[in-house]
């Protein structure tokens, strides 16, 4: 088990201002892409929470706002590469443009999981894949999501939806721990 970090240990890896910057200029594309056309987005909580609500006020077009619920870490700080479907239940996204909002890639596994769920459980009109933060270097799969805000090292994040051992999910900022 792994001691309790403190808000003192963290260091600040993207600030609340540069996250409302990309947030902004991200939903601007979006709205560019998708022109008018309605969208169901899909959050995965818990981790996206924060990125969806800030990311869907910037939407010009209709949009169905849902929630699912996966886990894949434990309590520590490694993935356990295994996707647990916490609560899937989603409307009959045929026909539809659907958006997963995710609040990080990391191995993949995660990604790939839901891209392979919806894939094989609708026939959608877009399928397309968006992530606050992209962890390239850990990557296990080939999955590279169409739209992400920031490219991050190999370091353990938290805040802004992020949490570690369920914590830390309120800040408004990125920040990381040096192990
Ligand atoms: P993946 O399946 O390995 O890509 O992991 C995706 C999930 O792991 C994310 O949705 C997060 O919940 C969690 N995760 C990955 N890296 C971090 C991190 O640095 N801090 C907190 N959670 C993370
Ligand atoms: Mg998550």
């Amino acid at each position: 088990m792994l001691n309790m970090i403190t808000e003192k240990d963290l260091k600040v890896l993207i600030t609340e201002r540069e996250l409302q910057d990309k947030i902004a200029e991200l939903g601007k594309k979006l709205n560019e892409y998708y022109k008018k056309e309605e969208v169901y987005v899909v959050c995965v909580l818990k981790g996206s929470v924060m990125f969806t609500v800030d990311l869907v006020k910037h939407l010009k077009m209709p949009v169905h706002l849902n929630f699912i619920r996966l886990s894949s870490y434990g309590s520590g700080f490694t993935s356990t590469g295994k996707v647990n479907a916490v609560d899937i239940s989603l409307p009959d996204l045929n026909g539809k443009n659907v958006l997963i909002i995710e609040d990080i890639i990391d191995t993949g596994l995660t990604a790939k999981f839901l891209i392979d769920f919806m894939n094989l459980n609708f026939k959608t009109k877009t399928l397309n894949f968006c992530s606050l933060l992209d962890k390239k270097e850990t990557r296990k799969t080939d999955i590279q999501p169409d739209y992400s805000c920031f490219d991050i090292g190999n370091q353990f994040v938290v805040g802004y939806g992020l949490d570690y051992d369920g914590f830390y999910r309120n800040l408004p900022y990125i920040g990381y721990v040096e192990t």
